[in-house]
């Protein structure tokens, strides 16, 4: 049996998510005529009390699209070192919108006010206008690690004093929410944009919608096809995602318990240095050598991605049952390095 934990976005859609999409009634949406997406960007937006939502291929899309759409060049971001945004979208910040990033050290990728605060430049000639400020949660290289409700206002209102624009990434939003035991409308008004991936642990095989104001969704609408993302019988898409806010966030507690348990595995195994904590579905382990580790783990049988030269990934999803986390913590158990 081969047991894949290197991501939550190896999900393969299930037979029901199937039979939703070949029922989805569909037009051509560059023409704005597609009911499926329509019913998607509007469910969403519902969802988290926005005015509005944007269908797109993918999450770096969704991200790189709201930087571009609320800055200009000789803008500049804050964003924390370990983001999504800054590492893995290929420098899209500087290749689509020609601006600069400016780094936080939070804990575990989370930012702080304070921290925040640090960063925001005067307004000389030399130096770049500090504009919008992102925040990824679940913090995917944080290990997982989730901003609370309390913390993610507290930034909010600090941007709004400071005239900020302020980006949630969520590809892991239902991760998040899930783990405080809170609704997405219980972060209603914090953000100018929110990007919500359903490609992730939530188990749809393509999409993530970006949330916001009507007049940034219509800007954002002619990135996107400027990106080459404007797609036309996206419905058959759209209806898995669907599917899956209708049907899978439910699972996402599961997912997080299974996460913990392969963690209380992991720190019982003696070539294993450290684990870092585990709120939701991911786990990150330090070793001696990461590529070495996840080469002898995938001869077993058990895929991890190595994070890091010292750290691996998994990620549990709802294609990961109660059965595999049994015989991964069995060959963890065994294993040597
Ligand atoms: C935190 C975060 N943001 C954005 C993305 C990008 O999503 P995609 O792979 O759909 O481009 C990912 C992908 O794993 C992610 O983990």
């Amino acid at each position: 049996m081969l047991i894949d934990l290197r991501s939550d976005t190896v999900t393969k859609p299930s037979k029901a998510m199937l039979e939703a999409m070949m029922m989805a009634p569909v037009g051509d949406d560059v023409f704005g005529e597609d009911p499926t997406v329509h019913a998607l960007e509007e469910k969403t937006a519902a969802m988290f009390g926005m005015p509005a939502g944007l269908f797109c291929p993918s999450g770096t899309m969704t991200n790189q699209i709201a930087v571009k759409a609320h800055t200009q060049p000789l803008d500049e971001l804050i964003c924390d070192k370990i983001c999504h945004i800054y590492n893995y979208e290929a420098g899209g910040w500087a290749f689509h919108s020609g601006i600069s990033i400016r780094l936080t050290e939070g804990e575990r990728g989370k930012m702080t006010v304070p921290q925040i605060e640090e960063l925001i430049l005067p307004d000389f000639d030399w130096l770049p206008n500090t504009r919008m400020v992102a925040l990824e949660n679940t913090v995917n290289k944080g290990g997982g690690s989730v901003y609370t409700i309390a913390e993610m206002r507290a930034i909010s209102d600090f941007c709004r004093e400071r005239k900020l624009l302020i980006h949630l990434d969520g590809a892991r939003i239902f991760n998040a929410l899930t783990a405080l035991g809170k609704r997405p409308t219980d972060m209603h008004g914090m953000f100018d944009s929110i990007s919500v991936c359903i490609s992730k642990g939530l188990g749809a095989p393509v999409g993530s919608v970006l949330l916001g104001g009507k007049d940034f969704i219509k800007k954002s609408r002619k990135i996107r096809k400027v990106m080459g993302g404007g797609m036309r019988q996206s419905g058959l898409l759209a209806a898995a995602c669907i599917y899956a806010l209708d049907n899978n966030i439910q699972y996402l507690k599961a997912d997080h318990q299974k996460a913990k348990q392969l963690a209380k595995a992991l720190e019982t195994c003696q070539w294993v240095k450290r684990v870092l904590p585990v709120e939701t579905n991911i786990v990150i382990f330090e070793v001696g050598d990461s590529a070495k580790i996840s080469l002898a783990l995938a001869e077993k049988g058990i895929r991890t991605s190595p994070f890091s030269p010292t750290l691996v990934r998994m990620v549990t999803h709802l294609d990961i049952s109660d059965e595999m986390v049994g015989n991964t913590i069995a060959v963890l158990n065994n294993f040597t390095a």
